[in-house]
C-alpha cells in the first residue's frame, strides 16, 4: 500500500559550488562530505518526514540549470523550489537574482524559499543576515541561512517548506476549489531511464 500521504517534489536550484549536493546529503543522509562530491548522475533523493502525524514524502531533485528551456519547463512545472545561494559571494545579487525573478511567473501553488548556506563561514561572508531578508521580502518568499556542514538549519528550512505546502494543500482542500490531488502528481521515472543527460531525463518525465 501506499507508505505516505503526501508526496511533494521539490528543486534544489542555485550557482555550482553554494552547496546543494551538500545540503541535500546533510538532510537525506545526516552527512557531511568535504570533498567535492559532483552532481553528475544523481537525479532525487527521497526523505519521508512525519508532519503534524501525516507521512509526507520529499522528492527532492537537485541540478544546476543552464539550460533555458529546461528551466522554464521547470519553474512551471508543479515543483517546489529551493534556491540555494552562498553567502561568501556576490552572485549573490546577480544570476541567481534573476532566475528567481523568472520563476515568480510559476504558478502560486509553487511554494519558494531561499537558502543562504555556508553561514558558518563568518569571516568570508559577503552578504549580510539583513540583506538577505530584504530580499525575500521583496520576493515575498521565506529565507533561511543555514550550514550543511555545521547541520545548522538544514532540517528547519525542509520542514519549513513542507509545512507550508502542506498547509496550502490542505487550504485548497477545504475550499474545493480545485482537486485535492493536483499537486501529487505521479512521476514517471524508472531506473531503466535511457541516459541521455540529467536534463533529457527530466524534462522527458515533466
Ligand atoms: P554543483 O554540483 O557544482 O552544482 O555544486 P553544489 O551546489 O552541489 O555544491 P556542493 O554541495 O558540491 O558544495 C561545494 C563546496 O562547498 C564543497 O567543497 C563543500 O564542502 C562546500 N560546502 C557546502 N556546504 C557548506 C557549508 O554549509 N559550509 C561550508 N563551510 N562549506 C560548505
Amino acid at each position: 500500500g501506499k507508505t505516505y500521504d503526501y508526496l511533494f517534489k521539490l528543486l534544489l536550484i542555485g550557482d555550482s559550488g553554494v552547496g546543494k549536493t551538500c545540503v541535500l546529503f546533510r538532510f537525506s543522509e545526516d552527512h557531511f562530505n568535504s570533498t567535492f562530491i559532483s552532481t553528475i548522475g544523481i537525479d532525487f533523493k527521497i526523505r519521508t518526514i512525519d508532519l503534524d502525524g501525516k507521512k509526507v514524502k520529499l522528492q527532492i531533485w537537485y541540478s544546476e540549470i543552464h539550460d533555458q528551456h529546461c528551466k522554464k519547463t521547470l519553474y512551471f512545472s508543479a515543483h517546489h523550489i529551493l534556491l540555494v545561494l552562498h553567502l561568501t559571494f556576490i552572485r549573490f545579487f546577480s544570476q541567481s537574482n534573476a532566475d528567481f525573478k523568472h520563476s515568480q511567473h510559476a504558478s502560486s501553488d509553487v511554494e519558494k524559499m531561499v537558502l543562504g548556506n555556508k553561514c558558518d563561514m563568518t569571516e568570508k561572508r559577503q552578504v549580510s543576515k539583513e540583506q538577505g531578508e530584504r530580499l525575500a521580502i521583496e520576493y515575498g518568499i521565506k529565507f533561511m541561512e543555514t550550514s550543511a556542514k555545521q547541520s545548522l538549519n538544514v532540517e528547519e528550512a525542509f520542514f519549513t517548506l513542507a509545512r507550508s505546502i502542506k498547509a496550502k494543500m490542505d487550504n485548497k482542500m477545504v475550499s474545493g476549489s480545485d482537486s485535492p490531488h493536483s499537486n501529487m502528481t505521479t512521476i514517471h521515472v524508472k531506473a531503466s531511464v535511457k541516459k541521455t543527460g540529467f536534463f533529457g531525463r527530466f524534462c522527458s518525465i515533466l
